[in-house]
């Protein structure tokens, strides 16, 4: 056994599509017995069907053997957990030795040991006869078992290593999982069949021919029995993500019949412009990695189909298949469902970039035959799928001649579907120019194709004439991403380029006991990359992080303008109408419904009259809502597809009394006790601090210009910069407090500045009585050279932990920040002080609510504090401080205290994408400049 050999198996059959077939197959996952060593030179005798297991464990087939208490996971993003030395790996190398007996069924002769993946080199053995060996994790490998099957019962040994020379092949981003990860069959179908299917728009019919043995036939188009390589054209309906019409075809063979579902669709370039069926395709995508909280890459049936119902549900209609070929179930839910694949191979060697990509197995020959091998193995285990339009040759496995065999081969087996490889800028070897990350104004060059030239003028020629997408953009690490909007507009701008995928679907963070979810280094890891891991749309649970809502709201099908008396309709959909959707409108006053109606929407979309307004008072809004008329196979009627908002009062009223009119009328701040101050419901101390507001308890406000740094603002490097300022660590000097005589109230000016600094703000608070009420204006000033951005501009304040209800008119329900919350539109809405925390799994800023025109917190027997803003403010309330949040490291360390902690902002930075990829875009950015903002404390 030589774990450093550059080949990347023996004995394994020819690769050939995943197929139902009526063949016989043996399920053999299940309960195995199992045994873990720390190195790989270990007796082989296990494979002996006399061998005694009965000390071993057990552990699920399926599965991976560190999530099953042996060994731990380790995560990585770049770096290989093992020296750079190839093909040679550590002699310390994990070593799980598989077994498992099962009954021959009466009657049965030959079949195929079918593996579908384990991670990462598997020598397997039958009845003691060694079958082969295979690499290439994700990647299907089958042997013939045939000649040593028995009659009864029979016994399987497999020897997986963690480590081999293909772990060089396999440096994705991502926890490192040894095991046999999915399933296991002995099956004795051995056809193999590759349906092509496609589709002409000019004369709206398909075309189909087969290779293969046997007959093809599919009823429902009255084809029957056509041979092989003899194509036929019918009408069809064509199939695409937002139609995907799918027909059964069955295949006879001597042997065996097999089952397929053809879809007709084409993928096409023209001018430089992505097409599926002859018009140009948008793809709304998302990078998905197989992960689960508890079975890691080992995805149980029911929750690839969650993935592909809520990535349905929120508009996206693409999935890449970062970075390795998925379960093939998944490709099946593709196609029934309707989503555009971009399937991926199994290579990653991004961590000879760490070393200026030297021996980098992309470019040895020696490493050929492998990296084709997975090559092939991918296509030809999914070349029947509809869904899949585009073969990715990888990820991040830098540049060389391997890549030229890989795509070579592709195109000669697969005309039909555009090459992909982002880690070639040059794109030699692809047929569509991607990217990772460019920023907007390089998305934009590209669009408008005046992008950077190519050294090579031939190159730099045909890289002008491809499509481009982003194969990964919108970095979705913790708070964000920021920028969407901006993205989405540019795709829809220009026609080259195609959109693309934003990275990624699902945080990886794995179950852990007393870390909530865990990341890197919590498994004690030597080398890791942190929560990097822990970066995507939805939450490991799979619970929609705002993120998603967003990219729900930015990939709308449907958008809605508005002018006066009309709505304007747009279909943005590409290849179906409006007619199975709603339309649904909402009047509502400062947040009330006063009106509802339906609008009559022609299918093509179009422009809309809207019924007259009813009169009344308060600042009103019409809401727009586009939803599912009848069940679809991925939502239920009702469903909610997109939505649009206008303000129908003429502005946001500024008219809360005792504001935006100077000074308020009421009673002069009145001395109570020797350095007390009373002003209308406040109580101050001598040095003008609110100490009780309206008998409650309350510490603050006070200016506040940190936040709990989020993750793009830590990886981009601005949460250092703050830091370094001492923008967590404000002072506030009291230079003086006077009672203000020409207009009733108390002003108290501050110097607000870190130690160790002369940058400060002066901030003078001001307060008047009004009614029942207390007005406060904050002044602020910046003294001294204040460069770069700040992270917030704000007051805080702490009230009694039991006002822990919340109520505001504002944009909601969900938290945005400048560059993020499109998904926040203005309304009514109540949450508890627990509900407004986004649990981000590494804590950070989170929850603020965007534009509150007045928020109350309330407790028991409805009492409390409303705030109103003059007109809007940022509301942020939590039971815990900035400095705890910015203390967590997992979400088990915030402990609610006694405290209501409520951030009243005039202003914060915006979120960007820092974390991987550019930061907040100018327009976003919160410079220190002079400002001022009102707030009015009400009793409630
Ligand atoms: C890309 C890579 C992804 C992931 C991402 C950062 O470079 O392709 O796998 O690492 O960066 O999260």
């Amino acid at each position: 056994m030589d774990l450093a050999r550059f080949t990347p198996g023996s004995g394994r059959l020819a690769p050939r599509a995943a197929l139902r077939s009526d063949a016989p197959s043996l399920d053999l996952n299940g309960t195995w017995r199992f045994r873990l060593s720390p190195a790989a030179d270990v007796p082989e005798d296990f494979a002996d069907p006399g061998h005694d297991d009965s000390a071993w464990d057990e552990l699920p087939v399926p599965s991976h053997w560190p999530l099953h208490g042996h060994g731990a996971p380790a995560y990585t993003n770049v770096v290989y957990p093992f020296p750079i030395d190839p093909p040679h790996v550590p002699t310390e190398n994990p070593t799980g030795d598989y077994r498992r007996a099962f009954d021959l069924p009466e009657g049965w002769s030959g079949g195929r040991l079918r593996l579908e993946g384990v991670e990462s080199y598997a020598r397997v053995w039958l009845n003691g006869h060694e079958l082969g060996f295979t690499t290439g994790s994700r990647l299907p490998a089958e042997f013939d078992a045939g000649p040593y099957l028995r009659p009864g019962r029979n016994v399987l040994a497999v020897r997986v290593h963690q480590w081999s020379a293909a772990s060089y092949l396999e440096d994705q981003d991502m926890w490192w999982l040894p095991g046999i990860f999915r399933d296991v069959t002995l099956t004795r179908s051995t056809a193999d069949v590759f349906v092509r299917a496609s589709y002409d728009a000019g004369t709206g019919r398909g075309s189909l021919s087969f290779d293969g043995p046997g007959r093809l036939s599919v009823p429902e188009l009255g084809i029957d029995g056509l041979e092989p390589g003899t194509p036929v054209i019918v009408d069809v309906e064509p199939w695409s993500a937002e139609t995907p019409r799918l027909y059964d075809a069955v295949v006879a063979c001597p042997e065996e019949t097999v089952r397929l579902r053809v879809g007709f669709r084409t993928v096409a370039i023209e001018d430089g412009v992505l097409l599926a069926n002859g018009r140009p395709l948008l793809l709304k995508g998302v990078n998905r990695h197989e992960f689960h909280p508890e079975h890691g890459r080992a995805v149980p049936y029911e929750t690839m189909r969650q993935d592909i119902l809520l990535m349905k549900r929120h508009n996206v209609n693409a999935v890449r298949t970062s970075h390795y070929p998925p379960h093939p179930a998944f490709l099946d839910l593709c196609d029934e469902l309707g989503l555009w694949v971009v399937d991926e191979c199994d290579l990653e060697t991004h961590g000879f970039g760490q070393v200026g990509w030297r021996a980098n197995p992309t470019d040895d020959p020696r490493w050929e035959e492998a990296l084709l091998d997975r090559m092939r193995r991918m296509v030809e285990r999914d070349k029947n799928h509809p869904s899949v339009i585009m073969w990715s040759l990888g990820n991040e496995a830098g540049v060389g001649r391997n890549l030229a065999v890989m795509a070579g081969w592709t195109r000669e087996r697969d005309p039909s579907r555009p090459i992909h490889y982002e880690g070639d800028w040059s794109c030699a070897n692809a047929d569509v120019y991607s990217r990772m990350y460019a920023g907007h104004a390089e998305v934009e060059a590209i669009g408008r194709g005046v992008e950077d030239p190519l050294p090579d003028p031939e190159l730099d020629a045909r890289r002008r004439a491809m499509p481009f997408m982003q194969c990964e953009y919108a970095h979705a690490m913790g708070l964000g991403p920021g920028g969407l909007a901006e993205y989405q507009e540019l795709f829809e701008k220009y026609p080259r380029l195609a959109g693309g995928f934003v990275w990624e679907w699902i945080d990886h963070g794995l179950a852990h006991p007393e870390f909530g979810y865990a990341y890197g280094g919590d498994y004690g890891e030597p080398v890791h990359d942190g929560n990097f891991v822990i970066d995507g749309l939805v939450f490991p649970d799979r619970t929609p992080s705002p993120g998603l809502l967003d990219l729900k709201k930015v990939f709308e099908p449907v958008r809605f303008t508005f002018d006066d008396g009309v709505v304007r309709v747009l279909n943005m959909y590409g290849f179906r109408d409006l007619s199975h959707l709603e339309f649904l409108a909402t009047v509502e006053a400062d947040g009330e419904p006063v009106a509802r109606f339906t609008l009559d929407v022609p299918a093509e979309g179009g422009e809309v009259k809207l019924p007259a307004a009813p009169p009344g008072e308060g600042e009103r809004w019409l809401t727009v809502r586009a939803v599912l008329a009848g069940d679809e196979p991925w939502a239920e009627a009702g469903h909610e597809v997109a939505w649009g908002q206008t303000r129908l009062s003429p502005a946001v009223s500024p008219g809360v009394p005792g504001m935006g009119t100077g000074a308020a009328a009421g009673g002069a701040a009145e001395e109570i006790a020797a350095g007390e101050f009373a002003v209308g419901g406040g109580r101050f101390d001598a040095r003008g601090h609110l100490v009780r507001l309206f008998g409650l308890d309350v510490d603050g406000p006070r200016l506040e210009l940190w936040r709990a740094p989020t993750d793009n603002d830590r990886y981009g490097g601005l949460a250092a910069a703050w830091r370094a300022t001492g923008l967590h660590r404000l002072t506030h000097r009291v230079d003086q407090v006077t009672r203000v005589d020409e207009g009733p109230g108390l002003a108290v000016r501050t110097r607000v500045a870190p130690a160790a600094t002369d940058l400060g703000m002066r901030v003078t608070y001001r307060w008047d009585a009004d009614g029942d009420g207390l007005v406060l204006t904050v002044e602020v000033e910046p003294d001294g050279e204040w460069t770069g951005p700040i992270p917030r501009l704000g007051v805080v304040m702490t009230l009694p932990g039991d006002l822990g209800d919340v109520t505001w008119f504002g944009r909601g329900p969900g938290e945005a920040y400048p560059d993020t919350g499109m998904a926040a539109r203005v309304g009514r809405w109540s949450a508890t002080v627990d509900a407004m925390q986004t649990p981000y799994v590494r804590p950070q800023e989170n929850g603020h609510r965007a534009e509150v025109r007045w928020a109350t917190l309330t407790g028991p027997g409805g009492r409390g504090v409303r705030v109103s803003g003059d007109p809007v403010f940022g509301l942020t309330a939590r039971r815990w401080a900035t400095a705890d949040l910015e203390r967590a490291r997992h979400r088990p360390d915030l402990v609610p205290g006694d405290r209501v902690h409520v951030n009243l902002d005039l202003a914060q930075q915006g979120v960007g994408t820092a974390s991987c990829g550019p930061g907040t875009l100018p327009a976003y950015e919160l410079r220190a400049a002079p400002a001022a903002f009102r707030l009015r404390f009400d009793p409630v």
